[in-house]
């Protein structure tokens, strides 16, 4: 199995610091790789806790660091219920929470998750199993107009009304398959000979993803929690990978400027031979506040 590469490691190591006898939280856990290189730079007695709403990462990361089982705790939890999550582990206040946002690389390569355009799969998309609707599900329910409007907000896609009109008129005449290639060549025809700078499904998969996973809504409550609840000198660090999500986080650090000091008044991006080793990387963009 590849593990998913960390995005900014070293500049998230740089801005924690991680120091013996603290707590960190990686709340996006996923295949563990910022929490083993955060266990790997502190001293013998940080502590580590682990999140995610999505059990399979949960359980590679806890292979990954069996290594350190006395010093770490996985919680299985919607990074928006956090603070509850860690107050039922006992656990009161945190040096430093991690959120590295978007997908990992299992759930990628898995064609059974749906979430690439790459992979036959179907279209379940659903970070956590537990969620109720599937981006298949939303596909078949939703109007042209609520479908237009998801790939237009969360997608930025150009042609939203186009390509939901011909998902309407596949799924009138039964077409409409649970496949994420029957999506994505769907898409394909759409654009026709148009040009587009990426693969034309990409825009259209990422709106369902953040739709379906509320992805949006979860980060912008999440910040606001953290923010009220953090102590004094703890810090918070968010890496994400599209424009909707670094706005947010930009948006919600400033309206809380007077209880913070924000780190980064730049966000921190990848150096190109990061970029170079590491394609998922490309669109990182770091931000990272301080309690006052
Ligand atoms: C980019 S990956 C993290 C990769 C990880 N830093 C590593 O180095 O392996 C993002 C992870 O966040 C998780 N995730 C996304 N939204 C979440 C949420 N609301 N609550 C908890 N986990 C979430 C996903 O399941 C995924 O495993």
């Amino acid at each position: 199995m590849r593990y998913h590469i960390p995005v900014l490691s070293q500049e998230v190591i740089g801005i924690i610091r991680p120091e013996k006898d603290c707590i960190y939280v990686d709340a996006t856990c996923g295949m563990g790789g910022h929490s083993l290189a955060i266990l790997e730079s502190c001293g013998a007695t940080c502590r580590m806790i682990c999140c995610d709403r999505d059990e399979n990462a949960l359980r590679i990361a806890k292979e990954r660091l069996s290594k350190y089982s006395d010093r770490t705790v996985f919680l299985r939890t919607n990074y928006t219920d956090l603070i509850e999550a860690l107050q039922q582990a006992g656990i009161v206040s945190v040096d430093s929470i991690l959120l590295d946002l978007g997908v990992s690389l299992m759930q990628l390569e898995e064609p059974s998750r749906g979430f690439s355009f790459k992979n036959e799969g179907p279209l379940d998309m659903r970070m956590d199993k537990n969620l109720e609707l599937t981006a298949y599900d939303l596909l078949v329910r939703l109007g042209e107009g609520e479908l237009t409007a998801i790939f237009c907000e969360y997608g930025e896609e150009p042609l939203s009304g186009e390509i939901s009109r011909a998902i309407v008129a596949e799924r009138r005449r039964g077409k409409l398959a649970n496949s994420t290639r029957v999506l994505a060549d769907l898409i394909c025809r759409v654009y026709g000979g148009r040009r587009s700078k990426v693969y034309p499904a990409t825009r259209v998969f990422q709106a369902l993803r953040i739709k379906v996973n509320n992805e949006l809504g979860n980060l912008e409550t999440a910040l606001c929690r953290y923010i009220k609840w953090m102590i004094p000198r703890s810090k918070l660090v968010v890496v994400s990978y599209h424009s909707l999500e670094d706005r947010i986080v930009k948006t919600v650090f400033r309206s809380n400027k007077s209880s913070l000091n924000i780190l980064t008044k730049k966000p921190v991006t990848p150096s190109p031979e990061e970029i170079r080793e590491n394609r998922m990387s490309r669109s990182a963009k770091l931000r990272a506040v301080v309690k006052l």
